[in-house]
């Protein structure tokens, strides 16, 4: 294949992979945007192995297989299980990064600067991203515990190690014959991934593997300099910059900075429940009790968070939506940008129920007006509805932008128990004048109430 052929194939692919890109971000577009990615993705693969002089069998019998254990995994996986999932692509991209940098130095005989630098930099974040991944994803699996791990001068231990990989890398630089410094970086990038995610733990960990995504789709473009494939290069820098954009988001969502989340070490803080608080008195009530408030309002807020999720209780909670409405009820949905495990967590499973997106108010579209609804059934959610964000100076998630569900005039809150949530902190929502819990399953609670409306 000429040059000319394949420069015009891999420009398809990227501008699929573009489109792709730009209908993820809505929720009717995405399965549409997921296709067409696949679609640059898989034209990608088979114009890279037609232009090279490959062995064309062992390609299909790679793509094969890597298709087929994706689709299994892709089938398998539960929705709540999704961040480990993306934890373990990552740490697979980053190792298949740290491959192609080692392979290329392996094929070419240089000693070119820009070439062993990126060589170097697809080991480095390649090596990192590979092992930092596969940490978050045992932590996030609950095979290791997932608390932070912090002890004395760990960003000193941190900067020193990043500085020996860096010594390292000029040695191999002036000399890419003596391999001893190539093992050498490779195996401290491989200790620096470790050390990376060791102290982040808790509520961070969905930031951490949306950065270290970054960090694949990084290892990949520098990948993509070192053996001249353009489209490497843009397909890495599209996940490079998507990653850290929603980095940012999330980092926004949860009003920290970015060297907050990696160095606090904020889980071990939020774990030993350090919230000062005057707790006033649970009132519990029954689903039948409940109906009757919620046969008189006119305005409904459903604020869903991990335990609906965690219950499958999206089409319950469909269901109790059409049976407010067709008695009169506005019902809409109140979205936190971190509800659940993982972005649009909570726009997937409402989908899959095919609740409108319409109804789906993002944060500061419903905060403004919560305080004119009857009613705020909190479904699942605790830390994305926590006041004390507001209210307790002293708390560690002071600040964090909150739905203020204790705004409507009556708040119903469904969980099993006063468990706190994934930060590991007490909710002075629970204890709220207005608030009533509805002790239980989610999913049984909703079916409770949706039989009363019989
Ligand atoms: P959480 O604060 O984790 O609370 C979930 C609640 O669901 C728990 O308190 C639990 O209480 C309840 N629950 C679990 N299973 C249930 C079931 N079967 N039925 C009823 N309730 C059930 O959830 P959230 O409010 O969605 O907050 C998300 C957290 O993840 C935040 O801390 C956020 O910062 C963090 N986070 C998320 C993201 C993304 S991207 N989503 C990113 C970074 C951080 P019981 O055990 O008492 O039932």
């Amino acid at each position: 294949m000429n040059y000319e052929a394949l420069g015009l194939f891999y420009l398809v692919s990227a501008v699929l992979f573009i489109t792709g890109l730009k209908l993820l971000g809505s929720p009717d577009t995405a399965r549409k945007g997921n296709f067409i990615s696949a679609l640059g993705m898989t034209l990608a693969i088979f114009i890279t192995i037609l232009s090279k002089d490959l062995n064309y069998e062992n390609a299909i019998y790679g793509f094969l297989a890597g298709g087929l254990i994706g689709l299994f995994v892709a089938k398998k996986v539960a929705m709540t299980k999704m961040p480990e999932m993306v934890a373990l692509f990552n740490g697979f991209g980053g190792l298949a990064s740290l491959l192609v940098g080692c392979a290329a130095l392996i094929n070419t005989i240089s000693s070119d600067i820009f070439f062993l630098s990126t060589v170097f930099l697809s080991i480095l974040i390649g090596g990192t991203t590979f092992t930092g991944s596969l940490l978050a994803y045992m932590k996030l699996s609950e095979r290791i515990p997932g608390r932070p791990l912090v002890y004395l001068g760990q960003r000193f231990v941190n900067s020193i190690l990043l500085m020996c990989i860096l010594v390292s890398a000029i040695f191999f630089i002036q000399n890419p014959t003596n391999l001893h410094w190539l093992y050498l970086s490779v195996t401290l990038s491989l200790l620096l991934g470790l050390m990376f995610v060791l102290p982040i733990g808790g509520a961070d960990m969905p930031v951490v593997i949306s950065l270290l995504n970054s960090f694949s789709g990084i290892a990949a473009a520098t990948a993509g300099f070192a053996i001249n494939n353009i489209l490497l290069i843009v397909a890495g820098s599209l996940v490079g910059a998507s990653g850290i954009i929603l980095t940012i988001i999330m980092c926004k969502a949860m009003n920290r900075s970015l060297v907050n989340v990696l160095f606090s070490g904020f889980g071990k803080v939020s774990l030993n429940r350090q919230v000062s608080m005057d707790q006033g008195e649970v009132k519990a009530i029954s689903g039948s009790d409940a109906y009757y408030i919620l046969e008189a309002a006119t305005s409904v807020v459903i604020v869903p968070g991990y335990g609906m999720a965690v219950a499958q209780a999206q089409h319950a909670v469909k269901e109790l939506q059409e049976l407010l409405e067709s008695n009169g009820a506005e019902v809409v949905y109140a979205i936190h940008p971190v509800a659940g495990r993982m972005p649009g967590h909570m726009n997937v499973l409402l989908a899959e129920a095919d609740v409108p997106y319409d109804l789906l108010l993002e944060m500061d579209q419903i905060n403004p007006r919560l305080d004119t609804f009857d009613v705020a059934i909190v479904i699942g959610a605790n830390d994305v509805v926590n006041p004390a964000a507001r209210e307790v100076k002293s708390s560690p998630i002071y600040g964090m932008p909150v739905i203020n569900a204790d705004k409507a005039r009556t708040v119903f809150v469904l969980k099993r128990s006063m468990a706190s949530g994934f930060a590991g902190i007490d909710n002075p929502l629970f204890f709220k004048e207005n608030t009533r819990m509805i002790f239980g399953d989610a999913k049984e609670t909703l079916g409770n109430l949706t039989k009363e409306f019989d």
